[in-house]
């Protein structure tokens, strides 16, 4: 072990003594066996699972080089399998079904629910029957939109139990969000639930996606089923009853919850009837290691949600064996991933890593300051969670509240404390150590994307001695490079964009419905290599410190957005001839939007118009991308060509008047008048 310093941070040996991976000696062995010799290495990790038949084809197939060709990446060729028997009836046979798989936590401290592994694998097959009853099959795309409850587990297992494709929509995305999702997968069914609370805040699910489902059917998407899970009759309301506002992008037409949801019995079904008429037994649909099991949206930088689309083998292997090393889980842990399944984190850390590894989780549907700022810590204390799983925009939210929220609980059973979405500052690091983990815990910064299926760069707790900020090494397959502008590899210490040079098992397969989207978007710029669309630099220990987004992208509290999407929702004001979005700073959400938007002719810039903006980016992609700033824009800094200089744009959004090089702008002028007219509230 090196000297522990002010920069460097030792694995807790209370992990080191017991991991999987006990030392940086280990970790080298295992990472050179698994570039070296891919099939030994994910092949003896084969072995753990169930594959109704074993690999007939190649082990790994590839092609990173688009200039020879079509891309493409297979693993376990000819091999099948199904990944929700492997989650749940693989350890129920065992005999593992009375124990616990969730420890459901509501967003009312009065309002919890234990769930086995054997309840959960009845209500999936329950599912999985009421689906084939209404004619869903393997292939067949199912979206679903719910908050933070046992069913969302439920749904996605049932979906993957018969070989259908879920297609989940974050609970905080607006009807006009949902329905672009729905309509790009073709799906045939939704499952919701009626609303949900979130903090003090109702949202009013069904509602939404009545105004989504409207949306698919006038461009001819007939949905055949929306089923909703009935919540709200089984949850506390916020004390005094609120009410709520409306926390989702639509303004909500109701925010006091009544208990009638309006009911189309063309579509709609209760999931609690449909469920009391199937069995519960159903057997699973094998797959081939290749097929479809879902996929995701992610920003894209034209602004088109891309569907990033993974498979089943490569993305069950990779999420259980990431779960396994990057938290040393171990039977007898309790573990806390607080990212909402909407995101590829709940999908691969809350529900598919966990159950492959048969491990005991809290599935938690609240927010981390309600009722009060200490609720992650005291449900940490309330069930001796080991190892905890969050964002550093949700660290630096708490950071806010001092020490005192967090030590009054007893967070001794503490072990391992994760950190994923946006690079983590060192302060927030070092708080998160110190106060979250008494100086006693190791701690996992984990770079990964919905793209990669599973964490592609990060220490292990039992092995790596941490640098604060910095992601550390490449996991097990992953074979990181740096390049510069040309693509020439940088060797040793030096910044550059961050490329992977081969196939890992959970990477994406495609963009759904749009293969030449996928080579154009990560192969393209760098033939031969993965393209994260990250910078990053290595030091002369050969740490690798990711550096953030080199694309028209930014991350809000660990959400990728692209400005171009942001953009597109304010033209469509009629009051707005053109936008442009840029990233600023921010020191809780890590970054926030800054928009400039030109009035058509006639319009005035006031407060209401600026509200009415803010909306229009609600109700067209959500309230998380709701934009921080908006100022008056006469015109634009464009070059001759007609390109926003964005830099400039970023400058003025923090107040810095150091330009650069502004000479190729058609009108050079317009960047001091934009200058002057930054609203005040972002001089502060
Ligand atoms: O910029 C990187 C940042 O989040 C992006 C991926 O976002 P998304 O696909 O929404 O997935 C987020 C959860 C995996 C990356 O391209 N990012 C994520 N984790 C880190 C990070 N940046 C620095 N350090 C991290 N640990």
């Amino acid at each position: 072990m090196p000297m522990e310093t002010a920069n460097m941070f030792n694995p807790a040996s209370k992990v080191s003594k017991i991991s999987h991976c006990s030392s940086m000696e280990q970790y080298k062995q295992m990472h050179d066996k698994s570039l070296k010799d891919p099939e030994a290495f994910w092949g003896e990790i084969t072995k753990e699972f169930h594959f109704e038949e074993k690999v007939k084809g190649k082990f790994l197939d590839y092609n990173f080089d688009i200039t020879k060709g079509k891309i493409f990446v297979r693993w376990l060729e000819g091999a099948k399998t199904n990944i929700c028997y492997n989650c749940l009836d693989r350890h129920v046979l065992a005999g593992k079904g009375d124990q616990v798989a969730f420890y459901w936590e509501g967003n009312d401290p009065a309002d919890a629910e234990v769930v086995t592994y054997g309840e959960l694998l009845k209500d999936v097959c329950r599912v999985a029957n009421v689906l084939k009853a209404k004619g869903v099959a393997k292939g067949d795309r199912v979206a679903i939109y719910m908050p933070m409850v046992k069913h969302l587990v439920v749904a996605m297992l049932a979906v993957a139990r018969i070989g259908a494709v879920h297609s989940i929509v974050f609970g905080g995305y607006s009807a006009d969000s949902l329905a672009d999702r729905m309509m790009d997968a073709q799906a045939s069914v939704l499952i919701t639930a009626d609303a949900v609370w979130r903090g003090p805040k109702l949202i009013a699910l069904k509602e939404i996606a009545d105004d989504a489902l409207k949306l698919c059917s006038a461009k001819d998407l007939k949905v055949k089923m929306n089923l909703v899970v009935q919540h709200m009759n089984k949850v506390t309301a916020p004390q005094p009853a609120s009410n709520g506002t409306a926390a989702n992008g639509n303004v909500a037409k109701k925010t006091h919850f009544d208990d009638k949801v309006n009911w189309d019995p063309s579509v709609d079904v209760w999931w609690h009837e449909a469920l009391s008429t199937v069995s519960s037994e159903c057997d699973p649909v094998w797959m081939d290691t290749e097929d479809p099991l879902f996929m995701l949206y992610t920003s894209g930088s034209t602004g088109k949600p891309k569907g990033v689309q993974h498979t089943i083998g490569g993305y069950m292997l990779y999420t259980a064996t990431t779960f396994k090393y990057s938290f040393d889980y171990h039977q007898g842990d309790v573990y806390f991933c607080t990212a909402d399944i909407g995101w590829i984190t709940g999908h691969s850390y809350v529900t598919y890593g966990p159950l492959l590894n048969g491990a005991t989780s809290v599935l938690f549907e609240g927010v981390p300051t309600y009722p009060h700022t200490g609720r992650f810590w005291e449900i940490i204390e309330k069930y001796k969670v080991s190892k905890f799983y969050t964002a550093p925009t949700a660290i630096r939210a708490l950071m806010k509240f001092g020490d005192e929220p967090v030590k009054k609980y007893d967070l001794s059973s503490l072990a391992v404390l994760g950190s994923v979405g946006e690079p983590i500052n060192p302060e927030a690091w070092l708080w998160y150590y110190r106060v979250v983990g008494d100086s006693n815990v190791s701690i996992v910064d984990t770079f990964w994307q919905t793209e990669t299926g599973g964490h592609v760069i990060t220490p292990l707790p039992g092995a790596t001695p941490c640098k604060p900020g910095s992601a550390c090494f490449p996991f097990f397959g992953v074979d990181v490079a740096l390049l510069d502008e040309e693509g020439r590899e940088i060797k040793g210490e030096g910044e550059g964009y961050l490329v992977f040079c081969r196939p890992w098992p959970g990477m994406m397969r495609t963009v759904y419905g749009n293969h030449e989207r996928f080579e154009t978007t990560y192969f393209k710029k760098f033939p031969g290599f993965y393209c994260t669309g990250d910078g990053a630099r290595r030091d002369s220990d050969g740490y690798i410190w990711v550096t953030g987004r080199i694309d028209d992208m930014l991350n809000v509290s660990g959400h990728l957005l692209s400005t171009a999407q942001v953009e597109s929702s304010l033209v469509e004001h009629p009051s707005v001839a053109e936008a442009a979005a840029v990233a600023r700073p921010h020191s809780i959400k890590g970054e926030c939007l800054y928009c400039f938007v030109t009035l058509t002719e006639g319009n005035s810039f006031e407060d209401k118009l600026i509200a009415e903006l803010k909306n229009k980016v609600r109700s067209k992609i959500g309230a998380f991308a709701s934009p921080d700033f908006i100022q008056l824009a006469p015109g634009l800094p464009k070059t001759r060509s007609g390109k926003i200089m964005r830099r400039v744009l970023r400058k003025i959004a923090v107040g810095d008047k150091d330009f650069g090089d502004i000479s190729t702008l058609a009108d050079p002028s317009i960047v001091e008048k934009l200058f002057e007219l930054r609203p005040k509230e972002s001089k502060k």
